[in-house]
């Protein structure tokens, strides 16, 4: 009889408790299918008295994760703690040193360390599954790596962070400014522990570099993605776009380009009616173009218990199953060092100004615009606010080089008040 897979689980939080509810709940199911019987040995976490909603009583525990790392009644470690240095990092290494593959939830940890972790894992025979890390429960890793593994890939787009969609849609449903909803997104516990990290676009940019190393070939390169996050979105942007037929997402786009990989992370303009513009809370979409396939677009719950912890368990299955693939889809000595090119494809633009209330202001944009070689495809004025009136221009399409010119010509016309927000809009 084939002996059991045996699972050391470091991290019993959300994810951790989560995948031991699964093997709890149908170990005959998985037995059935991986033709062998998953198994959890041993836990660690740092509490070892709280409660967690599950009986941990019939397994070994560890106060050390890497002790539980190096165990022998271990086969696969399962590293669910987070953070991108510190213990996680050291739990994946003591775990391929010693013997075992890896699953791992941890974004931010691949993203900074993922290609020196293939090395590592490929030198002792091992192997790193990371389905959970990129948008929670759906199988995005799976479907670049496998079913699209005859695809030339040109494109790989998405909203990947699901508090940022909660947070964007939200502010549109209920009216809400962004102070308060960042606050309600916080009271229901959506937030990351360093809150930057979701909305900074960071975790959305961590994610969009796994995505990007598997579908061009290249080794992971986070510092290559251009970040913005959502804080400078107001609740005036998100009503404006909306009457000129907008959502505005935190959007990740990465494609490979004759001047190398753009990879960026920013709020951009989507047509409401497309699928990425109808999607509302927490949800993420991932759409992928294939030079056979075409697109395909991934809808499903990002985050959470049950469909991260579903994740985890699709790569459990996998190792239980014998499929043995390298970590970025092929082996770590193949991948190309990304060279990072700024996104320089021509976009429209939506521009909001705060403009002075005084004659020949609006002629002074515009001849800003004119000299940077900008055209004006639609423009409104919105009501006053004391001596100044909201001017919103959505522009044809221009260069982000063309627009930095405008943005920093503004200030000399004596009529823009505050700061210009300019997002661009996303063909999709
Ligand atoms: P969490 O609820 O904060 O749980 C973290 C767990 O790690 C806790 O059980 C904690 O122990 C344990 N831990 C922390 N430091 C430790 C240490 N030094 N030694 C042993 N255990 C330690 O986090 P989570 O939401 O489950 O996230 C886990 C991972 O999954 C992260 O990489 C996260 O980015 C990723 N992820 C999460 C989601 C999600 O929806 N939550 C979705 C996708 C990916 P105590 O419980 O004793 O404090
Ligand atoms: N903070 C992340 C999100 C969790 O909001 O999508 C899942 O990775």
């Amino acid at each position: 009889m084939t002996s059991p897979l045996r699972l050391g689980i470091a991290g019993l939080g959300t994810v951790g408790a989560g995948v031991v509810r699964i093997v709890q709940t149908h170990p005959e199911l998985l037995e059935a299918r991986a033709g062998r019987a998953v198994a959890i040995t041993a836990v660690s976490a740092r509490d070892r008295n709280r409660d967690r909603g599950v009986d941990l009583s019939a397994y070994a525990w560890e106060d050390d994760a890497a002790a539980l790392a190096r165990r022998d009644d271990v086969d696969v470690v399962l590293e669910l703690m987070g953070g991108h240095d510190g213990i996680a990092k050291q739990v994946l290494e003591t775990a391929l040193d010693h013997g075992k593959d890896v699953v791992t939830a941890n974004k931010a940890l691949l993203a900074h360390h993922g290609h020196a972790l293939a090395e590592r894992a490929e030198a002792n025979g091992r192997i790193i599954r990371f389905e959970a890390a990129v948008a929670g429960g759906i199988p995005v890793i799976k479907a670049l790596t496998e079913s699209l593994a005859g695809n030339e890939i040109s494109r790989v787009m998405g909203v990947m962070n699901g508090t940022c969609n909660y947070i964007l849609t939200r502010m549109e449903s209920a009216g809400l400014p962004y102070d308060a909803v960042f606050q309600e997104a916080a009271d229901l516990g959506y937030l990351e522990a360093d809150p930057q990290l979701d909305v900074g676009g960071i975790d959305a940019g961590h994610k969009l570099a796994l995505l990007s190393a598997i579908a061009f070939g290249t080794r992971v390169d986070f510092d290559g993605v251009e970040l913005e996050g959502i804080g400078a979105i107001t609740i005036d942007d998100i009503r404006h776009a909306a009457d000129m037929g907008f959502k505005i997402k935190l959007l990740g786009v990465a494609q490979m380009t004759g001047r190398g990989l753009e990879q960026r992370m920013s709020p951009c303009l989507v047509p409401a009616s497309s699928p990425l513009g109808q999607l509302e809370g927490g949800t993420n979409m991932v759409v992928l173009e294939g030079d056979a396939i075409g697109q395909i677009v991934l809808r499903g719950p990002g985050a959470g218990a049950g469909p991260t912890a579903s994740a985890v368990m699709g790569d459990v299955m996998d190792l239980a199953r014998g499929l043995r693939l390298p970590v970025f889809g092929q082996p770590a000595a193949s991948l190309r060092a990304a060279r990072a090119a700024q996104a320089a494809v021509a976009a429209p633009y939506y521009l909001r100004l705060r403009l002075l209330d005084k004659p020949g202001a609006l002629a002074k944009v515009a001849k800003v615009l004119g000299e940077a070689g900008i055209s004006i495809d639609r423009m409104r004025q919105y009501d006053h606010e004391d001596v100044t009136a909201p001017v919103l221009i959505v522009t044809h399409k221009t260069t982000r080089a063309a627009l930095e010119d405008a943005l920093s010509g503004f200030e000399a016309t004596g009529v823009v008040q505050g700061q210009p927000v300019a997002i661009r809009i996303e063909q999709v």
